[in-house]
């Protein structure tokens, strides 16, 4: 599958940046085609602009219908695969009508486990401390209407240690998902890894 992305993040955009240097080095066959933010002050966008790729900051303060604006603009620039990378909005039905099945998303947790409203960034590994689990890790799953919910493409376990904070274990999934992703991508791009379901 030839691979045109779309990343849509709100902040510091690591996992993207994981991504393109990826592509840079020509170890994964893909193409990145623009990137959205709905934060005017997300990092991503600077890493965007750094390397000339497409970039566009849309939320409710200047579009009427931010959903539609989002499918416009990734139809715009040819996208046949959404990268959502720490991007805190829900996707709306528009974009998902236009993209069933290639919309991807990262979560700092082995899913099912710890997804769904109100579960991201430090709530997640807080959560996994207070149950005591054994191991944690990041899941790549394909978006659908619920949050956290689609099929689950890929997983990445790494141990929780007993002297675990959420600050240590929330720094060493990301370590990991700066792996997941961009490989996930290649098995995507080689076959390996069907979207369909
Ligand atoms: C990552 O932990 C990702 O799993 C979650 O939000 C964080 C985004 O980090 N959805 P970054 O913006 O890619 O650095």
């Amino acid at each position: 599958m030839d691979l045109h992305l779309g990343f849509l993040a709100s902040h510091r955009g690591s996992n993207v940046k994981s991504i393109l240097d990826l592509i840079s080095t020509k170890e994964l066959d893909a193409y990145p085609e623009v990137i959205i933010s709905n934060n005017a002050d997300s990092a991503v966008l600077d890493i965007a602009i750094e390397r000339g790729i497409p970039n566009y900051c849309l939320n409710k303060k200047n579009c009427m219908d931010v959903d539609e604006a989002i499918a416009y603009i990734l139809k715009k620039h040819d996208v046949n695969l959404v990268i959502l990378a720490g991007y805190m909005k829900k996707i709306g039905e528009k974009t998902l009508n236009v993209y069933p099945n290639r919309i991807l998303n990262i979560h700092p947790s082995l899913l099912p486990k710890y997804g769904g409203e109100g579960m991201y960034g430090r709530n997640i590994h807080q959560s996994v401390i207070n149950s005591n689990d054994l191991e944690s890790g990041a899941t790549i799953h394909i978006v659908n209407k619920e949050y956290d919910k689609g099929k689950i493409i890929a997983q990445y376990k790494i141990p929780r240690y007993i002297l675990d904070t959420p600050e240590t274990l929330e720094e060493r999934v990301l370590k990991i998902e700066h792996i997941l992703y961009p490989q996930t991508l290649i098995d995507i791009q080689k076959g390996i890894i069907s979207l369909d379901l």
